[in-house]
């Protein structure tokens, strides 16, 4: 039998985020991962940071590289209708966000998890949670053939989406709210030169395009496809044309294409569980909701949820108060709701759902309010940074 303070369950960005917060403050966990180390640092996924995420990353010890190597963005670009509006988020907000792959927070986060004396234990099998609303929950697994058991005081449940945690609560404890998207995204890795310096989320006939990047020299495109198609029926080249077809005139005069390097398609959900947590088990990240990527919003409501959970658990074992901990699941749906909110909003305003007309005029009067109000574009601005903790916190006393 092992003992631990907080059991986390799942080595990905949350999970590996709260263990090494929570290290800093000289508390102890078991980080449990059912993939192997080369599989989980290998997945690409998010690449943009909010202001909030980056102040977090270094707070918890893991913002060297993210300094050195992250590029700050001060807006993004909106392609429609033939034209371009910048949305200037530093002049609309006084904040930028900054282009980091997740997978480089992945490693420098499983880096600093090296140095705790606490290595993460990958490819943990049949993870099981008992005793959940008894105050005394153990974590079981298997490990080589091995069973192994673990007694603690709390459970984080940071295990995605398709983890066991959420699962392990009883159905009459939670409640789920859905929407699936009828598209996709087709994502491509490449080594070229980003088209533009900044984002360019496109609205197009053909449907929705993002130019995104991970560096000068490596970029990270989206094609809006249909749901059943298959990659292996996306060839480089038809990726390449379709891209191109889908960007105004001068930016596809530029694009500067080349052999893929990384090539997935990812469906788009909204999803929510209410309440995040049961008994001795939080939910946190995409184990409780799901957004779909087009705000950049999924990775980001990750670490807001690992804020709030770590302040709560400081505060029970330093302070004896379990006010924060109670709190953890309102203040956390709180941020989820108005993410969830937007990341729809924005899905809605940017892709091609139909070949309704109607439709596609209130989409071309959302995206031309941008440009001509101020306002308009503020809160759009506001959302992309992140709605700030201290806002959210003020908001929930
Ligand atoms: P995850 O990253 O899912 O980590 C959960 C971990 O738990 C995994 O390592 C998993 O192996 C492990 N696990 C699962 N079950 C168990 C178990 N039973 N026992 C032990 N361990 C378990 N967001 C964006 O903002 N932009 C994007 O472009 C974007 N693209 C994405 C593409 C894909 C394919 C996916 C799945 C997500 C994408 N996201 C994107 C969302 C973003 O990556 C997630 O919000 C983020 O990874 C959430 O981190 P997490 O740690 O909560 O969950
Ligand atoms: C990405 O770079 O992968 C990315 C950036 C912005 C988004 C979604 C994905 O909105």
């Amino acid at each position: 039998m092992q003992r631990t303070q907080v059991a986390i369950i799942g080595g990905g960005p949350s999970g590996l985020l709260l263990g090494q917060l929570l290290a800093r403050q000289g508390i102890d966990t078991i980080v449990l991962e059912q993939r192997s180390r080369a599989y989980v640092e290998a997945r690409i996924r998010a690449g943009l940071l909010e202001p909030g995420t980056v102040e977090l990353l270094h707070t918890a010890g893991v913002g060297a590289r993210l300094a050195r190597e992250g590029l700050v963005h001060e807006g993004f670009e909106l392609a429609f209708d033939g034209r371009v509006e910048r949305i200037d988020l530093k002049g609309l907000t006084g904040e930028a966000v900054t282009v980091y792959g997740q997978t480089e927070v992945q490693r420098d986060l499983g880096e600093a998890r090296d140095t705790v004396g606490r290595p993460v234990i990958y490819e943990a099998e049949e993870v099981r949670l008992s005793g959940l609303d008894t105050g005394h929950p153990r974590v079981r697994y298997r490990r080589g053939g091995v069973e192994e058991e673990i007694e603690c005081d709390f459970i984080a449940g940071c295990d995605g989406y398709h983890g066991v945690s959420r699962q392990s609560i009883p159905a009459d404890r939670i409640r789920t709210y859905e929407r699936i998207y009828p598209f996709g995204w087709l994502g491509v890795l490449a080594d070229v030169p980003p088209v533009s310096h900044e984002l360019v989320y496109a609205n197009h006939a053909r449907g929705f395009a993002l130019c995104s990047m991970r560096s000068a020299h490596r970029s990270r495109y989206y094609v809006q496809c249909p749901l059943d198609d298959r990659v292996e029926e996306w060839s480089d080249a038809r990726f390449w044309d379709e891209l191109r077809a889908r960007l105004p005139e001068a930016y596809a005069a530029r694009l500067v294409t080349g052999p893929s390097i990384e090539k997935s398609i990812a469906p788009l959900r909204s999803f929510v569980a209410e309440p995040m947590r049961f008994g001795s088990l939080f939910l946190v990240g995409d184990a409780a909701h799901i957004v779909p990527p087009t705000g950049a919003k999924g990775l980001n409501l990750a670490a807001a949820d690992v804020r709030v959970l770590c302040d709560g658990l400081v505060d029970h074992y330093r302070a004896g108060s379990d006010l924060l901990l109670d709190e953890y699941s309102t203040r956390a749906l709180r941020r989820v709701w108005k993410a969830t909110r937007f990341s729809w909003w924005f899905t809605t305003v940017m892709h091609k759902f139909s070949d309704e007309i109607f439709a596609a005029r209130l989409q071309l009067a959302e995206l031309e309010l941008l440009g001509e109000s101020r306002a308009a574009a503020q809160a759009v601005a506001e959302n992309y940074v992140g709605l700030r903790f201290r806002r959210a916190e003020h908001e929930s006393r």
